[in-house]
């Protein structure tokens, strides 16, 4: 069991950094659809997609409810989108002007980054430690 998750963590490190040239891979999913998309995100459930166009991002997308009860959503984001959103990597929240619906948006560009709230880099660092552990173990 250790060794086939390690094995998972190895390939997933190869295939990003295989795929990174081919188009950014993100996670697209609602909690509201699939529980296993909400906070504790069970990715192995999930397959990332290919974002379209050569500006995509994947984000990541937080709701509060007035029961404490959060809707997430990941999706591949479009620059343009969301109207006066400042599209630059990392969180802010975002009121639609016409709704008045607010929401926390976070928004990151390498494969896989929105399937967590975990800073990306940390997470290539951790599959880069997994892979290590692998190929010398
Ligand atoms: C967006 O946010 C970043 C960092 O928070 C800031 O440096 C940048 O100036 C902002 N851009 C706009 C258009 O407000
Ligand atoms: C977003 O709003 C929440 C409360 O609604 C606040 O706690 C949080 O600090 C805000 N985040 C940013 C990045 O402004």
């Amino acid at each position: 069991m250790i060794l086939d998750l390690s094995l998972h963590f190895a390939l997933i490190g190869f295939m990003s950094l295989a795929v990174s040239v081919a188009g950014l891979k993100c996670f697209n999913c609602e909690n509201h659809v699939n529980p296993a998309c909400g906070v504790y995100f069970k990715a192995y459930q999930f397959k990332a997609d290919h974002c379209p166009g050569p500006d995509a991002k994947c984000a990541l997308q937080r709701q509060p409810d007035k029961d404490g009860w959060i809707g997430i959503v990941r999706i591949c984001y479009h620059p343009g989108s969301l109207q006066g959103i400042n599209e630059t990597n990392g969180c802010k929240n975002w009121t639609n002007d016409v709704s008045g619906y607010t929401a926390h948006y976070c928004f990151c560009d390498t494969d896989y980054c929105n399937s967590s709230l975990i800073n990306s880099g940390v997470v290539k660092v951790i599959m880069f430690l997994m892979l290590m552990i692998w190929i010398v173990g």
